[in-house]
């Protein structure tokens, strides 16, 4: 998962250090994977979710600093004027590709057993990050047979949820889904119990998540590098021919305005993924706006008006005909109740222009301040 740290401002104070022989500046508190971030040197990372705290899991950020006397993780290391330090040396690829060997030996797919598979190489519906792991592997030509034997992690696919896919066979143990369920959705739904290849993602006592106190908003299976977590929905078009697109868009289930990529394959929603620069969520969505999106191409989705008879059953109607009624119905109650017998709610899924729109027509033709937006609650 990348980002790009941001160029320090003039309070901030600015040191300088030489990376891959050319001196940058960098700002208090950074780290040296921030720094090589943002003057574009390629340094690959797994544990790495820039959202949460660097936890130095993976150790395939490794750079060398000259006068230390082993590389040291970038992400956990921080700058200090006058480093000098190397991202880009035979010895550092070497070194990561081993790292590499060993993490890929962990996935299902490592192609130990019977020669068969490539480790990381996932559908990337299963998640935002899931192709994260088989992005290195082609990038080091890895294929994790060097170091086979045992896996950690159980999978726990059998959890009946709706939402996600506990698909650990294929997890390495980098933790960001516990992370950001801690950091960022402060659950603490899930944990790391036991360790080696005993280590297992687990919830408390090693129930359902259904059983546990998930709120089921994704953000593990987002920030998954492997897929070992999935969008058990979008699971279900995974594997299907057609290219997916993704179209960036505003959740329209509340005020807050989180940013979202639609996904779809062909003229269908497949998945709903979060975007990790949306100012509002960065990376973060709920439940519904997450999952809860079946409605939109439903085949009994209501997409005509629908008005009673005289025998009070609801019909489809013209638009006319439906405003007309609901027009009169407004008419009826200010003549015989006067103009304290309205109130106006405007739904927080409605953009601006419509919320607008509703406090003009309740202003100026009802002749009352009563309109409120559900987006205040
Ligand atoms: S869905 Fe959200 S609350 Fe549930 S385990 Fe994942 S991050 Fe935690
Ligand atoms: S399930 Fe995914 S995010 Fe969680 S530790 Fe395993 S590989 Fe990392
Ligand atoms: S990204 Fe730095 S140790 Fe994993």
């Amino acid at each position: 998962m990348t980002e790009t740290a941001p160029i320090p401002t003039k309070t901030q104070r600015a040191s300088t250090l030489v990376l891959d022989g050319v001196e940058v500046p960098f700002q208090d508190g950074e780290s040296l994977y921030q720094v090589a971030q943002r003057h574009r040197s390629e340094v690959p990372t797994l544990c790495y979710d820039p959202r949460l705290d660097a936890f130095g899991a993976c150790r395939l950020c490794v750079v060398e600093v000259e006068g230390f006397r082993t590389p040291v993780a970038s992400c956990t290391t921080r700058a200090a004027a006058g480093m000098k330090v190397r991202t880009r040396t035979d010895a550092l690829e070497q070194h990561r590709k081993t790292l590499l060997e060993l993490v890929a030996s962990e996935s299902r797919d490592s192609g130990d057993a019977h020669g068969k598979g490539t480790p990381g190489h996932v559908d990337p519906l299963r998640g935002y990050a899931s192709q994260e792991l088989a992005t290195l592997t082609a990038r080091y030509a890895v294929d994790g047979t060097r170091f086979a034997g045992a896996h950690s992690g159980r999978s726990h696919r059998e959890d009946d949820n709706p939402f996600l896919l506990r698909d650990y066979d294929l997890c390495i143990s980098c933790y960001r889904c516990v992370r950001v369920c801690a950091e960022r959705e402060g659950d603490h739904a899930i944990s790391v119990a036991n360790r080696g290849f005993h280590t297992q993602i687990t919830t408390e006592f090693g129930g359902k998540l259904l059983d546990s106190s998930c709120t089921f908003c994704g953000q593990c299976v987002q920030t998954c590098p492997t897929g070992a977590l999935a969008d058990r929905k979008a699971m279900r078009n995974a594997g299907q021919p057609g290219e997916l697109t993704k179209t960036r868009t505003v959740c329209p289930y509340c005020g807050v305005g989180c940013s979202v990529d639609i996904v779809t394959r062909g003229e269908r929603i497949v998945a709903v993924q979060p975007a990790m620069d949306g100012p509002a969520n960065e990376g973060a969505l709920c439940v519904k706006g997450q999952f809860a999106w079946d409605h939109v191409q439903h085949p009994e989705r209501l997409k005509t008006p629908l008005v009673r008879d005289a025998a009070g059953r609801l019909v489809p109607a013209s638009w006319d005909e439906a405003l007309g009624r609901a027009a009169a119905g407004f008419a009826k109650a200010l003549r015989e109740h006067g103009d304290e017998s309205i109130y106006a709610i405007a739904s927080g899924r409605a953009p601006h222009e419509s919320a607008y729109t509703i406090q003009k027509l309740i202003r100026a033709a009802a002749g009352t301040n009563f309109v409120d937006n559900c987006s205040r609650a």
